[in-house]
């Protein structure tokens, strides 16, 4: 089945079964507090909440659309079997239509009757202290077939949402076929508010999200996605030799590239500018390294053909001449730098970050161009060197690092050198993500209650009632080490105590804290972030160097009261 019978499919029967077709939104969302669109329901906030009425917008209390959506977090996935960063994603919605029996009937009849899948088993939400286990759901699976496996999780699997720093929310079931997961059925519930607390909505609603290119995938029965007619033609315009990771990748930064730049989005060096930004120089940089044989603006215009029956608006004049603009500017500082580069003889890392810095070369240009030169230069090396020269632009900022104390929000922390300021640096931050993952993962009750840092560990205390289970620890760990990996950038802004308040950033209940108080966020923006609390640092510059993150115990200091002591790597 090909995509676009897919589409036609998808729209025909939930406009069949009472839905309006509505476009899609634009990949720059309305709602300021998120970068770029990730998901259908983002465009119907309002109808959630019972701001704007969908009857009177589209006659009709349900809808359904094919959504360009765009996820940040998995760029440096890509490469593999399924992941992307623009994909399209299919979705019917309710705004006090329907609930979870019809949800999850048209779900099955659509899955099973209408694509002729098999689907593997679905999962449902295990409950939380404030949350109950969605056992009706359970239930209606099991009426539509008795045999059909079901299994529970927690919050980080079956619970969705808010996009942004708050917004509607709540349990999700998800089908499985081919072991993957191709269907997210959000029943939203509740309103989580910026500070974390959930409050029931008025008007529960539905919201569902499935990728147009993972169910083509196992519709066509095919180990990848980049082997779907929706990437097979585009796969095919790129040289033979190309290895299968560039491939992908270029296919993947294609089609990114086309729809942001076609939603207005402008190479620059912030925001979603930035993402854009990366993506064309990372695709360039490959090029170069495969001899120079890309012609990428043939894969562009390609991307265009392919989607402009679906998105007329595509331009690919105006794409083409955003490209090459950006193009022009990389490519000279590429030429300059690259000159500079014959000029060194031994290419260590410290030479290889000077590179960096002057010209924007990136690691791989280097390394490859510098061929014997650069014999002795690694990834790690240059990392470190990066770091350390993040440490020393740092120490000269604030002219309080090369001491012998530290102050952290819980006390002096001595030590003995550089080394050791970095390392309690580093766990510092850590701390900070921590703090995140186990609110994001045991919910808003987990309150802080003191925490206590040395060169070798961080010890942190707080409220909550019962053991860690296993699983919990490892989700914990997991989204810790996540963070770490996107290397989100971690910034300080100094405001009224007041508007801190207001931002949902958490703080230390026990401490009095001045009038003027500084934030700490790790995340692109103060919205999005990850982790944002009130502190005075030191943090480190991108979480990225705070390494791998590990709990290794947990215990109970009291009643309601636990511990847990964590290192980093
Ligand atoms: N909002 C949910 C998701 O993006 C379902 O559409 O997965």
């Amino acid at each position: 089945m090909q995509s676009s019978e897919i589409r036609q499919k998808f729209l025909t029967f939930f406009e069949a079964r009472g839905h309006t077709i509505v476009s899609s939104s634009s990949l720059i969302p309305d709602d300021p507090s998120v970068l770029l669109t990730t998901a259908g329901m983002q465009q119907f906030k309002k109808y959630f909440t019972g701001e704007l009425d969908p009857v009177k917008d589209f006659g009709s209390k349900n809808t359904v659309s094919i959504q360009k959506s765009f996820r940040t977090s998995d760029i440096d996935e890509v490469g593999d079997e399924s992941h992307l960063t623009f994909f399209e994603m299919l979705g019917n919605f309710s705004f006090g239509g329907y609930w979870k029996k019809e949800a999850i009937q048209y779900a099955y009849d659509f899955i099973t009757k209408e694509m002729g899948l098999k689907i593997d088993y679905v999962t449902i939400f295990e409950g939380e202290s404030n949350v109950p286990a969605d056992e009706e759901s359970e239930k209606i699976w099991r009426a539509l077939d008795p045999n059909i496996v079901i299994k529970r999780f927690g919050r980080a699997d079956n619970f969705w949402g808010p996009t942004g720093n708050e917004g509607p929310c709540g349990p999700t079931t998800e089908i499985y076929v081919n072991g993957i997961e191709i269907w997210n059925i959000v029943f939203n519930q509740y309103y989580q508010k910026t500070d974390k607390t959930l409050e029931p909505l008025k008007t529960p609603g539905i919201d569902t999200g499935m990728g147009l290119e993972r169910l083509a995938m196992v519709a066509q029965n095919l180990p990848t996605i980049f082997e779907t007619d929706i990437f097979s033609s585009l796969v095919a315009l790129l040289p033979q030799e190309f290895g299968m990771r560039t491939k992908r990748i270029v296919a993947d930064h294609a089609r990114a590239i086309v729809f942001l730049i076609s939603d207005g989005v402008r190479p620059s060096n912030k925001e979603a500018g930035y993402i854009l930004r990366r993506l064309v120089r990372r695709v360039i940089a490959l090029g170069r390294l495969e001899g120079g044989m890309l012609r990428f603006p043939a894969v562009l215009s390609a991307v265009v053909r392919l989607y402009k029956p679906f998105y007329p608006a595509l331009n690919e004049e105006n794409i083409l001449s955003v490209f090459e603009e950006e193009r022009g500017k990389f490519e000279k500082t590429l030429t300059v730098g690259i000159k500079e580069l014959a000029r060194v003889d031994t290419i260590d890392a410290k030479a290889a970050f000077k590179l960096f810095e002057s010209y924007g070369l990136p690691y791989e240009i280097i390394k490859e161009v510098g061929g014997v030169r650069a014999a002795t230069l690694t990834r790690e090396s240059f990392d470190e060197e990066f770091k350390r020269h993040q440490e020393i632009s740092r120490a000269g900022n604030t002219g309080k690092f090369g001491g012998h104390g530290i102050y952290l929000k819980t006390g002096e922390v001595t030590v003995k050198d550089e080394s050791e300021l970095t390392k309690v640096t580093r766990l510092h931050t850590a701390t900070h993500l921590m703090h995140a993952a186990l609110r994001e993962v045991l919910g808003p009750e987990v309150k802080q209650n003191g925490s206590d840092i040395t060169v070798e560990r961080t010890r942190f205390d707080f409220m909550f009632p019962r053991k860690l289970t296993d699983e919990e620890i490892k989700k914990v760990e997991a989204l810790v080490n996540e963070a770490v990996k996107n290397d989100l950038p971690v910034t300080c802004v100094e405001m009224p105590k007041r508007e801190a308040e207001k931002t949902g950033a958490l703080f230390f209940f026990r401490e009095r804290y001045p009038e003027k108080v500084k934030v700490y966020y790790m995340g692109k923006t103060m919205e999005d972030a990850f982790s944002k609390e009130f502190c005075g640092g030191p943090h480190v510059t991108h979480t990225g160097e705070v390494g791998e993150f590990k709990i290794v115990k947990q215990e109970s200091v009291g009643a309601n009261m636990r511990r847990i002591r964590a290192v980093i790597n």
